[in-house]
């Protein structure tokens, strides 16, 4: 399968913010952990901290499913709400964290019920969780 990983705000920061809530390993150190995990499939990552760039990305995708995390921007941004339904790709939304289990504004998605599904609080393994749900 060819997955698309795409990392929106904030998420380049990843190892260096935050690190009791989102560990202290760098993005990149996480995405070659999740193309050695899934070997057997094509991987492509893409970061960015622009709403409209994570639009583009989404559109012009060709992959068999997206997995988003889209940071902050999934607790507001309709455009990538609009991005998701604009295309015919499964796209997964992912948190490294427990959004549930944070902040209460953390807890509303605007982009969960165009999504797939939604995984959360599993660290870089949500990524990997994700995509394996494909092959079940
Ligand atoms: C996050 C959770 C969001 O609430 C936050 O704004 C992030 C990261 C996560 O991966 O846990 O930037 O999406």
């Amino acid at each position: 399968m060819k997955f698309l990983f795409i990392n929106g705000v904030n998420l380049d920061m990843t190892g260096k913010r935050e690190r009791n809530v989102y560990g202290d390993q760098t993005l990149e150190q996480i995405n070659r952990q999740i193309a050695e995990y899934l070997k057997g499939d094509e991987c492509e990552f893409f970061q960015s901290n622009c709403e409209g760039e994570i639009c583009t990305a989404i559109h012009n995708a060709r992959a068999d499913a997206i997995i988003l995390n889209a940071g902050a921007y999934t607790h507001y941004s309709y455009a990538i709400r609009d991005a998701i339904t604009s295309v015919d790709i499964p796209v997964v939304e992912v948190h490294m964290s427990n959004v549930h289990a944070r902040e209460e504004f953390r807890s509303k998605s605007v982009i969960s019920e165009v999504c797939k599904g939604v995984i959360c609080g599993f660290g870089k393994n949500s990524y990997i969780l994700a995509a394996e749900s494909f092959k079940l």
